[in-house]
């Protein structure tokens, strides 16, 4: 199908602007019923329960260099206009459906190709290393996006922990799914839980941020509690939320949108204006809060960071 946007969307209307970029109507174009399948580990029994993880604990954080100079979204736009299908797929649906989401007790398992497998729970991650306030910006391929203080540190500081063995080659993360908690995602189409995936290279990139907070707190639900990874460089659906399990392994692990429609999501999704979506251009995108279009930046503006770690390779082909 081939979109005309600007005659078809008037400006102004951007609820209708977003809607019609929204991956939902792919779904439902295919007619899925959805498919609630696995349910996401869990060693509650493990652990005693955590005094620091609910949402809305303010936290204490040091300064980042990671920080671009731009306007902050506000922080009602950015907890109530969400992606996390696991509570529904409307845009409103997270901050609705998730108020009552469970994230304490909580464990991390880090686990596959490392020397040491650990389980961590969520006092231990919000306390391995300083928390850092990082301004990031964050872009959906939906062409939506926000600008954050996200509060956390690199990924990095984890894998190492564990101790990578030389068949690590790629890290694969896991979301907490539990279909009575999230009624709503057997109607979203997705299978979950949901997953997602990284080269070990990108995984270690110091900008790979595991992430426990936002605007001083710790993550909404919405957002992602209790912990979330946020990958600026790429599409937003590769920051996946409530991490239940990260595994190194040697091979490339399936991600969910790719699962669902490989012709439109690869695995690799950075941020790229010069390859457009199968069904939409990437040139452009909106800041939420705004009416006028951003033009999109290569790497979403982290190419002197991250522009490195895919010299030699085709974008377009690794899409
Ligand atoms: N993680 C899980 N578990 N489930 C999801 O549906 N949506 C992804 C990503 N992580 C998603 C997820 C998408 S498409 C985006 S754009 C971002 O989360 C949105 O993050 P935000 O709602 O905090 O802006």
């Amino acid at each position: 199908m081939l979109i005309k946007l600007a005659s078809v969307l008037a400006l102004a209307d951007s609820t209708r602007k977003e809607a019609y970029f929204n991956r939902r109507s792919f779904l439902r174009g295919l007619g899925i019923a959805g498919a609630a399948t696995v349910v996401g580990e869990r060693f509650s029994s493990l652990l005693s329960p955590s005094t620091t993880a609910f949402a809305g604990t303010k936290l204490t954080t040091i300064k980042s260099n990671y920080r671009v100079d731009e306007k902050i979204s506000s922080e009602n736009d950015v907890t109530h206009y969400n992606n996390f299908y696991e509570f529904g797929s409307d845009k409103g649906d997270p901050a609705k459906n998730a108020q009552n989401f469970r994230t304490s007790p909580w464990v991390v398992s880090v686990e596959g190709e490392v020397k040491t497998p650990r389980k961590f729970s969520m006092d231990e991650i919000l306390t391995l290393a300083p928390l850092e306030e990082r301004i990031y910006r964050h872009r959906c391929v939906e062409r939506w996006s926000i600008v954050v203080p996200w509060i956390g540190y690199s990924l990095s500081t984890v894998l190492k922990l564990v101790e990578p063995s030389p068949k690590a080659k790629y890290v694969a993360f896991e979301s907490f799914y539990d279909p009575k908690q999230m009624p709503q995602a057997r109607y979203t189409g997705l299978a979950y839980p949901y997953v997602e995936g990284l080269r070990l290279d990108e995984a270690m990139h110091p900008l790979a941020l595991l992430c426990v907070g936002m605007y001083g707190e710790t993550l909404p639900n919405q957002d992602g509690a209790p912990v979330r990874m946020v990958i600026p460089w790429k599409y937003g659906y590769k920051s996946i939320k409530s991490i239940v399990k990260i595994r190194l392994q040697s091979s490339e692990p399936p991600t969910s949108w790719n699962r669902q429609a490989p012709n439109e999501y690869g695995f690799y999704s950075n941020v790229n204006p010069n390859v457009d979506h199968p069904r939409w251009s990437q040139a452009t995108e909106r800041r939420l809060g705004e009416i006028y279009m951003h033009k999109t930046l290569m790497f979403n503006g982290y190419s002197d960071q991250v522009a490195s770690l895919y010299s030699g390779m085709d974008l377009k082909k690794f899409h």
